[in-house]
């Protein structure tokens, strides 16, 4: 739950029901990221958890936007088992096998021409440093070797390594490591977030225009020739909250890119593998500029499977194989047998059961009773729901008090979305908070993210709303003060 966790440092009470029993719940021999045990799941069946406590709760965000078929799915157990009996591991500068081949090559299909290779990787951090990896090698290999610097964004997150961190850029997960990040090779422009950043007196294409302006002027103040490529996500998930960008943005990004010789770089971690309703997120909310690398992990393996992979297009690819013809980077469980098998499996229950099309309808009627839930004429949340937005099954929800109306809300030290999120798991439901992701500077901002797995039910979307709004006007009622 890296997004959650990352938010959570900040807010260290454990939630109500978790206080009498902490004595019971600690000692623990696991240094959590949270200050308490959370609760032990013992049982998944769909989008359902089982807890030791007996209880079973509703898993409305697919932990950290990662069960996409729910967590009981048959197809993809016996697919483990099979491969279990098979071979569950092999060492890949050894030996090959074939579900990691059979997965590179669906991962290729699936790109419509826009990829020609695939590494694999164990998550999504781990993707990301492939790509920075990736990414520098094609340089050096091609004669290029004077490029050094990516310039990525604010308010991003492409992952908790230390490389990762350098990337993206959001000071609450930086905290304690800024001092050891590398500050010469990574550099940030702004975030594309109209909802924040759009000034009032600009349409959606000025806007697109004056962040393009922002990025070229940054190519242009580090040498052009040095930039190796311009890194974001897609839809931006564990930092601003399901937050995709204007239209015309990645169109116009990528243009500059290439103008200048460098790459254009996506981290679909979170977005991809079909979140957003059509398997890569940029053929839907990223103005089908298909990059030349992108990462995917999360929806890959749907929870059944530890994994990430970097694609790459056919000029990365030709680059590489025109000189060492190898990727100069691996991990002992890469392309795992047992993990590969398990993504085959999860891909092919979204494509058989026609996922894609149900996290599109089913995510359109989120977002419906969502706006009308929380922003209707009678919601008692309006006044503090500041924007609600995604595609697909990625939404978040983003809070703000500064309104004069919002003095009547006190929240006596503690952040509203981690209220909120801890009060939604006593009432039965997971969902995921953050905090920071408001301003640049990281002090301001309550979102919500919700992502069910894409073949969530009508009945299953309806109750997750009633018990996020539910919780949402519980916690509001409680923290508002007389005037
Ligand atoms: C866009 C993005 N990139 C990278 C990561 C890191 O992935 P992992 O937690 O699997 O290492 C995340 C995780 O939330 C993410 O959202």
């Amino acid at each position: 739950m890296t997004p959650v966790a990352a938010s959570a440092s900040v807010a260290s009470d454990p939630p109500e029901n978790l206080k009498s029993d902490l004595p019971t719940l600690r000692p623990t021999s696991i240094i959590h990221r949270t200050t308490w045990r959370p609760p032990v799941a013992t049982y998944g069946e769909g989008i359902y958890l089982d807890l030791e406590d007996g209880r079973r709760v509703i898993d409305a965000v697919g932990g950290a936007a990662v069960a996409c078929v729910g967590t009981s799915h048959p197809k993809v157990i016996q697919a483990i088992k099979d491969q279990l009996d098979r071979v569950p591991y092999v060492y890949n500068m050894q030996l090959s096998n074939e579900p990691a081949e059979k997965l590179a090559q669906l991962l290729i299909k699936s790109g419509n021409g826009a990829f020609e290779l695939c590494g694999f990787a164990s998550g999504g951090s781990e993707a990301m440093e492939g790509v920075i990896k990736l990414a520098r090698q094609y340089y050096e290999e091609i004669g290029q070797p004077k490029r050094t610097n990516f310039i990525a964004r604010q308010l991003s997150f492409h992952g908790n390594t230390v490389a990762t961190l350098s990337l993206a850029y959001h000071p609450g997960r930086r905290g304690p490591y800024e001092a050891i990040l590398d500050h010469n090779n990574y550099h940030h422009v702004s975030p594309a977030y109209a909802a924040r950043f759009q000034n009032v007196d600009e349409t959606e294409e000025q806007y697109v225009q004056r962040l393009a302006k922002e990025l070229e002027d940054k190519f242009v103040e580090l040498g052009p020739d040095t930039v190796i490529g311009f890194v974001a996500e897609t839809v931006v998930g564990a930092t601003t909250g399901a937050c995709p960008a204007p239209k015309g943005y990645f169109a116009a990004m990528k243009a500059i890119c290439h103008k200048y010789g460098a790459l254009f770089i996506l981290d679909e971690v979170m977005s991809g593998m079909g979140r957003m309703g059509t398997t890569h997120a940029w053929e839907s909310f990223g103005d089908g500029a298909a990059p030349d690398i992108q990462a995917v992990a999360k929806g890959l393996g749907g929870g059944y499977a530890s994994i990430g992979a970097v694609l790459m297009s056919k000029t990365v690819a030709e680059g590489i194989r025109g000189k060492s013809g190898i990727w100069k980077h691996g991990h002992t469980y890469q392309a795992n047998p047992l993990v590969c098998a398990a993504s085959v499996a999860v891909q092919e229950v979204i494509a058989s059961e026609n996922l894609l099309e149900n996290c599109r309808v089913q995510g359109a009627y989120l977002s419906q009773l969502l706006h009308e839930r929380l922003r209707g004429p009678n919601a008692l949340a309006a006044p503090y729901v500041f924007d609600i937005r995604g595609g697909g099954l990625f939404w978040g929800i983003e809070f703000d008090f500064e309104s004069p109306e919002a003095a009547r809300v006190e929240m006596k030290g503690q952040k509203f979305a981690m209220t909120v999120q801890a009060r939604a798991l006593e009432n039965g439901l997971i969902i995921m908070a953050f905090i920071g992701g408001s301003n640049l500077e990281g002090t301001k901002g309550d979102h919500i993210l919700l992502a069910p797995a894409y073949n969530v039910t009508k009945a299953e979307i309806e109750k997750i709303v009633d018990v996020f709004v539910d919780t949402v006007e519980e916690v509001l009622k409680q923290h508002l003060v007389s005037d």
